[in-house]
């Protein structure tokens, strides 16, 4: 016994785990101490700690002679502990700090001479107000710079030009109003600056900026999407801004170009975008679109233009997108439909075109379909016709529609229905309405049916699960030779009859 207690004294000795690890810390075996609810920086801290984690404490200010012992910490993360100050030259001879996070804090300022081995700075949630350039002086190393929700005002070249390395700078939520180019950051990959009170962003800026791959402006005041920006670029967020127009002409030199974000905005109508010849992914959801874009790009996959205006979809809107996988195009009002307007769309799995005004569903869509929602709608029959070639369909969405009755040989011809939503219809309980339950039942199709509205006397009662119906057809499901079926199963039924949801958006998506 004794003998084995010594062996695991050794054993954990000789994977560096301390026996004095400060209070309300543990210290592991690869040189990382986490500690919560300190008071200050405690002494004792293993001199060969390569990781400090410290979080939820009371720490306001941090000194040079905290630091002093740990001349081997690469990683320094302080979490929500209130520090509103750090002594000056603090981190300086940190000789080996790679990462520096001093999130959710108090600070003023960014700490000042960090040493020439950090790699990554995040001071993210914190009261900076301003950046100079001395903050960054000697930081050859830096590469990500992070400083979301702060209260920064402004940006301009000099401040950043020390980071050579950068490839990934975050300026989210701060109160940056205007911005000076170029920025000369050769290496950025990655530039948010969501979320704030951007207005203009000047020509000269991106001219430095000749790696830049993902940009994001959402959030902010901007009337254009910036000219001049880099060749380079993949994606480009511009949500939540105040555009009017897009100038694709100014954007044709972004080949490379597959992701554009261009929700709330006031778009009224979109042109030339077929000039970004390699977007797979254009987002124009809550815009005041009243017409499909005109030659869209070829190489779309997903295209959201959901909450327009749009009030019709035509054959010649979709002639070109062969590579379409998610068309959304709910909330919008289209009455318009034309027959096999996607049929050229041979990719297309999921179609969106709930809330729309349709009073049939559309003819010839196309046979690659695996989810069709056409929820809230005013649709009043299923036919066969409509549905025959939908052979992958998984999931079909007509709840909220005006069907009354239920053409079984419709539904019949779907052999991958998993899940058929019918609630909110305002059903016409007759037995044969019945018997078109008992054969999505037998197929394994999970149905939502909801409530009868006629004739008078069934109203209001589930005719998934009513017994009293039930009864009332029993003759009639004898006849169809299901009875033996329906005698069988009547507890299950029951029993998911109280689980119908009436109000029930919320297992709309919850299956791909
Ligand atoms: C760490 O800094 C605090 C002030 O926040 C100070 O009171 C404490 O003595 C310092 N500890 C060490 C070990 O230097
Ligand atoms: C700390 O450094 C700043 C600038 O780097 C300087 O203005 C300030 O006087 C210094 N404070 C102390 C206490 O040395
Ligand atoms: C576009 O992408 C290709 C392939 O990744 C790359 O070789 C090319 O340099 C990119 N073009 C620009 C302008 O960055
Ligand atoms: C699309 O991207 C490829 C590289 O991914 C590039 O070679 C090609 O030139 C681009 N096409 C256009 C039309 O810009
Ligand atoms: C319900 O269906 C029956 C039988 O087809 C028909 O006679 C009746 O008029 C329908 N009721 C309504 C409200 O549509």
């Amino acid at each position: 016994m004794c003998l084995l207690y010594a062996f695991f004294v050794l054993l954990s000795l000789s994977y560096g785990f301390d026996p004095n690890c400060p209070g309300r810390c543990s210290c592991d075996s690869e040189q990382s101490v986490q500690c919560y609810r300190l008071t200050e920086v405690p002494s004792g801290i293993p001199s060969t700690t390569k990781k400090l984690y410290v979080s939820h404490s009371k720490i306001q200010h941090l000194q040079l002679s905290n630091f002093t012992q740990m001349s081997a910490l690469e990683d320094f993360i302080l979490l929500a502990s209130g520090t509103e100050s750090v002594e000056n030259d603090t981190f300086k001879t940190l000789s080996t700090l790679k990462t520096l996070e001093l999130w959710k804090n108090k600070l003023r300022r960014v700490p000042s001479a960090l040493p020439a081995s950090l790699e990554v700075l995040k001071l993210n949630d914190n009261s900076i107000y301003v950046l100079h350039r001395s903050d960054f002086e000697g930081l050859k190393k830096l590469k990500i710079l992070e400083l979301k929700n702060n209260l920064i005002s402004s940006l301009s070249p000099s401040m950043l030009s020390s980071l050579v390395s950068l490839q990934s700078l975050v300026l989210d939520s701060n109160n940056i109003e205007s911005v000076n180019g170029p920025l000369a950051l050769p290496h950025l990959k990655y530039l948010s600056m969501e979320n704030n009170k951007l207005h203009l962003i000047p020509a000269s800026f991106f001219t430095s900026l000749q790696s830049l791959q993902f940009l994001s402006f959402s959030s902010n005041f901007l009337t254009k999407i910036p000219i001049n920006l880099p060749k380079s670029l993949l994606s480009l967020k511009m949500e939540r801004n105040r555009l009017k127009v897009v100038r694709f002409r100014d954007m044709k030199h972004l080949e490379n170009l597959s992701h554009l974000y261009l929700s709330e905005n006031s778009l009224s109508s979109i042109d030339g975008a077929q000039l970004l010849a390699n977007l797979t992914t254009l987002e124009l959801s809550q815009n005041q679109l009243q017409t499909l874009p005109l030659r869209l790009p070829a190489r779309l996959q997903k295209l959201d233009i959901s909450n327009n205006l749009i009030q019709k979809v035509t054959a010649q809107d979709f002639q070109d997108l062969r590579d379409l996988k998610h068309l959304f195009l709910d909330n919008n009002i289209v009455s318009l439909f034309e027959a096999g307007a996607l049929q050229r769309c041979s990719q297309l799995s999921n179609l969106a075109l709930e809330q729309n005004l349709l009073l049939s569903i559309p003819l010839r869509l196309p046979a690659t379909l695996a989810r069709l929602d056409l929820k809230g709608n005013a649709i009043q029959d299923i036919a066969e016709r409509e549905l025959k070639d939908l052979k992958q369909l998984q999931v079909l969405n007509l709840r909220n529609n005006k069907i009354s009755a239920l053409d079984l040989k419709a539904l019949e011809v779907l052999p991958r229905l998993r899940h058929l939503y019918l609630d909110g219809n305002p059903w016409n309980c007759t037995c044969s309405l019945l018997r078109a339950r008992e054969v999505l039942k037998a197929k394994g199709t999970d149905v939502r049916g909801g409530q009868c509205a006629a004739p008078a006397e069934r109203q209001g009662e589930s005719w998934m699960s009513s017994k009293k119906i039930m009864r009332q057809c029993e003759h009639h499901l004898h006849l169809t030779e299901k009875s033996k079926e329906t005698k069988k199963k009547p507890k299950p039924e029951e029993h998911s009859s109280i689980r119908i949801n009436v109000d029930d958006d919320y297992y709309d998506y919850e299956i791909d």
